[in-house]
């Protein structure tokens, strides 16, 4: 079965409005919803004084409506009493201003206090509804790390010196690990260190780059701690907690993924953004990729607007079906919204709805249950897996550390990842967004964008991989740092230099805007001088400082193949080299002659196999089948060998 519903708030409601609620979602298909999420002061208005019972009346409608409940452990967001009677529970910026309640998440994940009274909820809420017929899923918390990334605070400080005690176990390591002999900075007590606060100029990196992974490690442990709760009471009910969309940058997904038995994803990508749905894409093959190509659940996305951005645009109909079919042909099974009904106070009310305020004799909802008409009929899909030929390597430390102050030049690694991801999106070839100590025996091409920061470890892993006959692509600063944020000496990129077959001398970043011709096309943002040492010369740089010195190289190694860009190629040109490398690798796309704007991808089960095929483009498109197959989602009987997609258009192939 594919999972289709939202997030459900009945207590912003009367009673009777939850009989309406439940009638119109079993009219929709509705099959579950996320309930509680910001119910902690609902049901515990004083502290230890609990009210469930109106609680339990809302399950028991679900329940008897045949609707499930991604049943919330309710924490995301404290009661003010919380904050009234124990203020060192709210969170701290760097520069020492507190933030405080009125808001929502105001707690700082290291808060003994914060943790105590979410687990004695949690505790509550398990043992009340583990056995509730309508619990099919426990949602932990909500969008961790959503506003409060990092907390400052004296509390979180001491949490900190603790982290970094069993990190490094004496003042020795830490201090060789954060190079503290520069800018006087040496520590003699665990007590002289703070987090990053705001300082006077750069503060050391190092420290900033265990603070980033102490943070994502208190924000897991308050997950771990309900978590552990639930599985006490629930133990074969499976586990989730929704990740922001598409890639949050505090939350290291690939190591969150570990701890859960399902992944979940909130997605909002923008409808004023034409390219929006690439963007998504990338998330998408990430979040599913977090748990080796298991199925994941859209946990959110808007049915129309959201209210947070700037200027707020509906989805033109058709998006909002596009986009969750999206979602599921790449590999999930669940559409789900935020949120059912739209609020009439607070300040989301102008974000859009299933039951939009316009009621249910809407084009909003008239759209609602047409798509969870379509789902219902298509529960075949759920279990099914999509397989890639290629991977492109994400790593959470790298992105931290690559992102922190006084680099060559500042470098964005999403936009990085998009100059190669976008390239094979568009050529139609299907892409695993995996992690750097992921299993990259499967993979025809494995891309690394951006690898700044490499444990040896891990350069190790992409050399074997290239010996062993996999075609490896990476780009310019890769492979300089350790994980301590200190360079590789040897030459850079030194991990590298025997598989890339080259040595890089110098870094030459581009002015803002700027760009470096080379053979065959324009490079952006990065130039360098390549001392190659075996690689062969593929493109050269023309003209400036850099002319006639390498930007694109080509290796032989091992049974493999090791491509390196000195630069960002331009989109077309990147396009045709990705192409090129593909080639190779033997890489192709997902079917041969789709047209522009047209995604595909195939998802596969036991005896069965289903193609899906969406239109984002503005016209309509053709697709020839390479053998005759029926579309589930028109006209199940009848094969055909062609499909035409009105523009925004979807189709479900049964293979
Ligand atoms: C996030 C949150 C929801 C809601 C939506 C609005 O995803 O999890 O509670 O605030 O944003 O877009």
């Amino acid at each position: 079965m594919l999972w289709f519903g939202g997030d459900y708030n009945p207590e912003q409601w009367p009673e009777p409005v939850w009989d309406e609620d439940v009638r119109l979602m079993a009219e929709a298909g509705v099959n579950l919803v996320s309930v509680g999420i910001f119910a902690w002061a609902t049901v515990e208005p004083r502290p230890g004084e609990y009210d469930f019972g109106w609680f339990d009346r809302v399950l028991d409608k679900l329940a008897g409506a045949g609707v499930g409940a991604s049943l919330a452990t309710m924490t995301a967001s404290p009661p003010p009493w919380l904050a009234a009677r124990h203020p060192e529970t709210l969170p701290q910026r760097a520069d020492g201003v507190r933030l405080w309640p009125g808001g929502r998440q105001q707690y700082c994940p290291s808060s003994p206090v914060y943790r105590e009274h979410a687990a004695r909820l949690v505790e509550r809420i398990a043992e009340r509804y583990g056995a509730h017929p309508a619990l099919k899923l426990w949602h932990i918390g909500n969008e961790y790390g959503c506003h409060v990334r990092q907390c400052w605070c004296d509390v979180s400080a001491a949490d900190f010196r603790r982290w970094l005690r069993e990190r490094y176990g004496d003042l020795d390591g830490l201090n060789a690990a954060w190079s503290t002999t520069f800018w006087s900075q040496r520590y003699g007590d665990w007590d002289e260190i703070q987090p990053p606060r705001t300082a006077p100029t750069f503060v050391n990196p190092a420290q900033k780059l265990d603070f980033a992974r102490f943070s994502d490690d208190a924000l897991l442990a308050c997950y771990a701690l309900e978590r552990d709760i639930v599985r006490r009471y629930t133990p074969d009910v499976p586990v989730t907690t929704n990740f922001i969309g598409l890639v949050h940058k505090p939350v290291d997904s690939f190591r969150w993924a570990r701890e859960q038995d399902v992944v979940s994803l909130d997605s909002y990508p923008d409808p004023y953004d034409p390219r929006a749905h690439v963007e998504a894409a990338f998330g998408y093959d990430l979040v599913r990729a977090a748990r080796g190509g298991q199925p994941w659940l859209l946990m959110e996305q808007a049915p129309s607007a959201v209210n947070w951005r700037e200027r707020n645009a509906p989805k033109p109909p058709g998006v909002m079906r596009l986009w969750s079919w999206q979602a599921i042909a790449q590999g999930a099974d669940a559409a789900l919204f935020f949120q059912w009904r739209q609020a009439a106070g607070g300040a989301e009310k102008f974000h859009s709805a299933m039951v939009p305020h316009a009621g249910p004799d809407s084009r909003g909802f008239r759209d609602v249950r047409a798509l969870g008409a379509e789902l219902g009929g298509l529960a075949g899909v759920a279990g099914t897996r999509l397989r890639a030929d290629v991977a492109i390597v994400h790593d959470w430390a790298n992105w931290w550390a690559l992102e922190s102050d006084a680099r060559p030049a500042v470098l964005d690694l999403l936009e990085t990842h998009r100059a190669h991801y976008e390239p094979l999106f568009d050529a139609h070839v299907s892409v695993d967004v995996v992690p750097v100590d992921a299993d990259l025996s499967g993979y025809k091409l494995v891309v690394v964008p951006n690898l700044y920061l490499l444990a040896d470890g891990a350069a190790q892993r992409l050399t074997s991989y290239v010996e062993g006959g996999g075609h490896l692509v990476v780009s310019f600063f890769t492979g300089i740092v350790d994980e301590c944020d200190r360079v590789h000496l040897g030459g850079y990129p030194a991990p590298l230099r025997r598989v890339l077959g080259l040595a890089v001398e110098e870094f030459h970043p581009l002015p803002p805007g700027g760009s470096a011709e080379f053979d065959g096309g324009r490079g952006t943002v990065w130039s360098e001088w390549v001392e190659p040492e075996g690689a062969e010369v593929v493109a050269a740089f023309r003209g400036g400082a850099l002319d006639g010195r390498p930007a694109i190289t080509r290796h032989a190694y091992g049974t493999g193949v090791a491509w390196y860009l000195a630069t960002r190629p331009e989109p077309a040109a990147m396009r045709a080299l990705l192409d090129r490398v593909r080639a190779g690798a033997g890489a192709g796309p997902v079917l041969a002659g789709l047209p522009e704007g047209v995604q595909a991808t195939v998802r596969t089960g036991p005896g069965h196999s289903y193609l899906f095929l969406l239109n984002h483009g503005a016209e309509p498109a053709t697709v020839n089948l390479p053998e005759p197959g029926a579309d589930l989602l028109t006209d199940p009987e009848r094969p055909q060998s062609t499909v035409t997609l009105p523009p925004r258009g979807v189709a479900v192939i049964r293979r």
